[in-house]
């Protein structure tokens, strides 16, 4: 991959400095999140899917086992840990109709008409014009081919996510919420307004309010260790890191925080035969 942005710079860092705790059971809520999104996608064996911001494949190996040997599934991303972690995971399942492959999801050269369906869990918000990402992928669906887009609802992982910007407010204010792209879209409202401003009309939308466990409050640091928060973390020097850590548990540990909310929203379209 070359000439990325300096964003998409920071952001392949990050994913692939979280690659060492993305998989651990208090994020056990990227695999659900993937599982139901594909459950919501009329997928048959034999389908060609693209998976965008795949992560570890959270829905992109879901989406192989229904698409079945003779369909296939690419997954893309720009974390090559991430890409690897998925591989291997691939292996272990005995799939072979599935490839982890490192690029830009906007600089993917396919064909128009090219595939029946396309996924993205976590991920569009990260296109700084949402619209534009999403009429290309559009473009590369079948007539009556799916797109699948899951994003955060409110509240992303509370009560910790509150507790978490506190402690850096009080120890590196310059790192507060500095990088927060799906606020654009966190309700079916402005989600659909989105998707509308690409050209994609006539969408179901479901949201679905969750709660991760956690089997102690301590949990929600592994929680911020392998996901986006990865890239302020990075950013602190050690006693920095301490005191975050620190005033980041305490409040979770007062409260006896077992849960960290997953309130998620997923919008489906199927694209009409003369789009
Ligand atoms: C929050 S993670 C979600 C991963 C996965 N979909 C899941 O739910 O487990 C977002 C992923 O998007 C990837 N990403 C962000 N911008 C991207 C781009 N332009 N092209 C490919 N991947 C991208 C990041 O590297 C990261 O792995």
């Amino acid at each position: 991959m070359s000439h990325l942005d300096p964003n998409k710079t920071r952001t392949a860092a990050t994913y692939s400095a979280a690659a060492d705790h993305f998989d651990a059971p208090p994020l056990a809520f990227w695999a659900r999140t993937g599982r139901r999104t594909v459950d919501r996608v009329p997928l048959r064996p034999g389908h060609r899917v693209l998976d965008v911001c795949c992560g570890s494949g959270a829905s992109a190996i879901p989406a192989a086992g229904v698409v079945g040997p003779t369909g296939s599934v690419l997954a893309v991303d720009l974390a090559e840990p991430l890409l690897e972690r998925g591989r291997a995971r691939a292996r272990a399942l005995g799939l072979s109709n599935i490839e982890f492959r490192c690029a830009d999801f906007e600089a993917l050269g396919l064909a128009p008409g090219e595939l029946d369906a396309v996924v993205c869990v976590f991920g569009i918000f990260f296109a700084e014009d949402m619209p534009a990402a999403v009429r290309r992928l559009w473009r590369w669906l079948r007539p009556g081919g799916s797109l699948a887009i899951t994003t955060w609802g409110p509240d992303v992982l509370e009560p910790g996510n509150s507790a978490f910007w506190n402690a850096i407010q009080a120890h590196r204010p310059g790192l507060y919420k500095t990088f927060r792209p799906w606020e654009r879209i966190d309700s079916p409202p402005a989600l659909r307004a989105m998707l509308a401003a690409a050209g994609v009309n006539d969408v179901s939308i479901e949201s679905d309010a969750w709660q991760q466990p956690l089997a102690s409050p301590d949990d929600w640091w592994t929680i911020a260790l392998g996901s986006g928060y990865r890239s302020t973390i990075d950013q602190l020097d050690a006693p920095g890191l301490e005191a975050v850590r620190r005033d980041t548990l305490a409040p979770l540990r007062a409260r006896g925080a077992l849960a960290a909310q997953v309130n998620t929203i997923c919008a489906v379209a199927e694209k009409p035969a003369r789009a």
